[in-house]
């Protein structure tokens, strides 16, 4: 997978993507994760990328001139499969489209800044506008590390253990069931018997139980009828 970020503050993600888990993964050479200066692409003798809205009005709204060229440039190169404004009108990031954009091949992350972009960027380059939440940020680009991290992630054979990522919380729709290690009693605070008891289907079992009896009470909207209370 190759992610291609445009953003004015690549350095805002330059530092992010140098560490943790997404370095390892460039390392082992499972994704490449390319930040991009929008302003190489501008037009302008001061590289600006941004002008006043047309009808007036407060902000800045970002040019499609220099996203058109750099998303042609980009495109010319390789394709992708999804271009992605992140912008708080998105569709919400959930963990199933974490799963589906861990499938695709490369995607270009475009990051909003100012009032936003120009409305014939949404029209014409863009395949999906992906918001991380019902709040408003300063720009784009903590959402672009947000997405990337939470679709980086899902490769096969970038976090150690594989299944670790098929048991994390929202994969099956449920919370994660809690987790202990050693020692087994730490000043009178013990660890479920089940989980010493070696027998793993009872320890499956309970672990099913643990879910869905979290996901109950911290997320029911969760369930959706999962446990037959149709999310209530
Ligand atoms: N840009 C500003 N706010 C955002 C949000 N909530 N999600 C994605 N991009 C954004």
């Amino acid at each position: 997978m190759r992610i291609d970020i445009l953003t004015v503050v690549p350095d805002l993600l330059t530092s992010w993507f140098g560490e943790s888990i997404l370095q390892r993964a460039r390392k082992k050479g499972l994704v490449e994760v390319h930040v991009h200066d929008l302003r190489n692409w501008s037009l302008d003798k001061h590289r600006r990328v941004d002008d006043y809205p047309f009808g007036g009005g407060a902000g800045m709204v970002m040019q499609v001139e220099p996203i058109a060229r750099a998303i042609a440039e980009l495109r010319a190169q390789r394709s992708y499969d999804e271009v992605i404004y992140l912008s708080p009108d998105g569709q919400l990031l959930d963990q199933p489209l974490a799963n589906m954009l861990s499938s695709v091949g490369n995607m270009i992350l475009l990051c909003g800044h100012y009032k936003g972009v120009d409305e014939r960027v949404r029209e014409h380059l863009i395949t999906k506008e992906v918001s991380i939440g019902n709040y408003v940020l300063t720009g784009g680009e903590l959402a672009a590390a947000v997405l990337s991290d939470a679709v980086i992630r899902l490769i096969p054979g970038v976090i150690g253990d594989e299944t670790s990522a098929l048991s994390d919380s929202f994969q099956d729709g449920l919370l994660a069931p809690p987790d202990y290690t050693r020692p087994a009693d730490y000043q009178g605070w013990k660890v479920p018997d089940v989980l010493l008891s070696g027998h793993q289907a009872k320890v499956d079992a309970w672990r099913y139980e643990q879910a869905l009896e979290r996901t109950r009470q911290r997320r029911p909207e969760l369930l959706g009828g999962k446990d037959g209370t149709e999310g209530s």
